[in-house]
């Protein structure tokens, strides 16, 4: 399935920095106690974006650690790139389209992960064979995405804001299932782990700025909302004024992220 899809730095940014604010736990705390990393372990990352879980890891093993991570935006890269000479760590980015073969050898690495970019794969069985091949007998992949539960009030506000469908995502509507049974069918093992993640919105700003940032045009996920130029900031009105009541009457807003982290063992 193609997916047209396409992450920008800035709302990739924006994301992560609003679930650091208002969120109760700490997804990368969460994900480094179930993944048991040890030093001098050989790790890839794929579709590190700009570098997040690779800086993670780094400072986790306090730098004993082979790195790479891959992704096939230039953007993110460049910014990866940018932080990893401004921290001075010597983490290997390199372009990798995870659609096609990757350009790596053949049993090599301990541990790998893909964190919230499985699901843009256009054939998911190829990239998880792919995921599979360059990983040591025995190595391990993470793979963290959204459930079905994911996010039910960000989904409800826009519904009642706009009444039109909300378009079937490329994760929640396949992470726990067809992506699961894929990984199932390719390894040896796979261990299912599941974070909640509740962000209170004391005020409605910070929603607002998630939801610009997650329905942007940028990354043509919504794009079936968007017929004349107007369209977003309508939409977006709408949806704050949704926000605003919800937030009048409860006092705050609570949207939980509920995260799948898989990990396989090849
Ligand atoms: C939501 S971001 C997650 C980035 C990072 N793992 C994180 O958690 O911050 C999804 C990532 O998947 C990457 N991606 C999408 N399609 C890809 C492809 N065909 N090959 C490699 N990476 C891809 C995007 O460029 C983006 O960096």
């Amino acid at each position: 399935m193609k997916i047209d899809y396409r992450e920008t730095t800035n709302d990739l940014l924006k994301r992560i920095d609003i679930h650091t604010q208002f969120g109760s736990g700490n997804i990368d705390e969460w994900m480094l106690n179930i993944i048991d990393l040890k030093p001098g372990m050989k790790i890839l990352d794929v579709g590190c974006g700009a570098g997040k879980q690779c800086f993670s890891y780094h400072s986790y093993l306090s730098g004993k650690a082979d790195i790479t991570g891959g992704d096939v935006n230039d953007e993110l890269l460049a910014q990866a790139r940018k932080e990893n000479e401004k921290r001075q760590t010597d983490i290997n980015f390199i372009d990798l389209n995870f659609n096609q073969e990757f350009p790596l050898e053949s049993n090599q690495y301990d541990f790998e992960s893909c964190c919230f970019a499985i699901y843009y794969a256009e054939e998911i069985p190829f990239t998880i064979r792919e995921m599979h091949r360059v990983l040591k007998p025995g190595g391990r992949l993470f793979s963290s995405g959204p459930m079905p539960d994911n996010k039910r009030m960000f989904y409800d506000v826009i519904t009642e804001a706009t009444g039109l469908e909300i378009p079937p995502m490329p994760g929640s509507s396949r992470y726990s299932t067809q992506i699961l049974d894929a990984m199932k069918n390719t390894f040896s093992k796979v261990d299912v782990h599941v974070f909640e993640n509740a962000l209170t919105f004391p005020t409605i700003d910070p929603f607002i700025a998630y939801t610009r940032a997650s329905l942007t045009e940028d990354r043509k996920l919504w794009n079936s909302f968007f017929n004349n130029k107007d369209d977003f900031e309508r939409i977006m009105s709408e949806i704050t004024k949704v926000a605003q009541k919800r937030l009048d009457k409860d006092g705050k807003l609570v949207m939980t992220k509920v995260v799948g982290g898989f990990i396989a063992t090849k």
